[in-house]
């Protein structure tokens, strides 16, 4: 099984991935964590020059390019053969984030980006995705808050530093997106206080396993 997390800067996916994993590893399931870009050591590498803002000279196409690299390594060589050998996989980010960073917010064509995962990626989507929704201002102070107490690297902050208008965009975008594909997306309340988070995104993934016992 292949389950996602999505949301702007600062929407506590990181705090929740941990959550569904004690989660499912009670119902007796295998997990790995990952996330992207990264979950490889020439991911993590590619990371590094995506998110740190020395790369302000990075052009739109070049920087969908390198997020493509990333993700076709990480595919390849970490989920696949993770959810060949009968583990869930569970990842911080996957292929909407570059349809709503890239596509939505960046302006790149929604076609171009999603005819390049057919080529590249075959087309593979997670089997179940949260998206957690909430308002760039909350979204955004809380990330800072991470970035000024130190426990995130000023290193990463390059998407940070975009405008409210660019993390509107990428609000908008990732309920677009989830709107066209409402049986994977499961959309929560992500200003709620983490608690509430994970009880909810829990009674969704109780209710998604219920109901496909058969798969996995
Ligand atoms: P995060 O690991 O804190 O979520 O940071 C990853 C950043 O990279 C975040 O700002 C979203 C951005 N991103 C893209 O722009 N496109 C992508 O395809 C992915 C996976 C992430």
């Amino acid at each position: 099984m292949f389950i996602t997390l999505e949301g702007i800067e600062g929407s506590g996916k990181t705090s929740q991935i941990a959550h569904i994993v004690d989660f499912l590893t009670d119902e007796g399931y295998d997990c790995v964590t990952t996330r992207e870009p990264g979950g490889t050591k020439a991911g993590e590498r590619i990371r590094s020059i995506l998110l740190d803002p020395a790369s302000d000279d990075l052009a739109a196409d070049a920087e969908l390019l390198l997020y493509i690299a990333d993700r076709v390594q990480h595919l390849n060589t970490f989920i696949l053969p993770r959810l060949a050998a009968g583990k869930t996989v569970v990842c911080d980010r996957f292929f909407d984030a570059t349809l709503v960073y890239q596509g939505y917010a960046r302006g790149l064509e929604l076609r171009l980006i999603r005819r390049l995962h057919q080529l590249t990626c075959r087309n593979i989507k997670p089997d179940l995705t949260f998206l957690l929704d909430l308002s760039p201002q909350s979204g955004l102070s809380r990330a800072w808050a991470q970035l000024n107490d130190g426990s995130r690297t000023g290193d990463e902050s390059r998407f940070e530093q975009e405008t409210l208008d660019f993390h509107n965009k990428v609000r908008k975008g990732y309920l677009e997106v989830a709107g066209t594909e409402p049986e994977r997306f499961r959309i929560i309340d992500g200003s709620l206080a983490m608690d509430q988070v994970r009880q909810k995104i829990i009674s969704e993934l109780t209710r998604f396993l219920n109901r496909s016992d058969e798969h996995f």
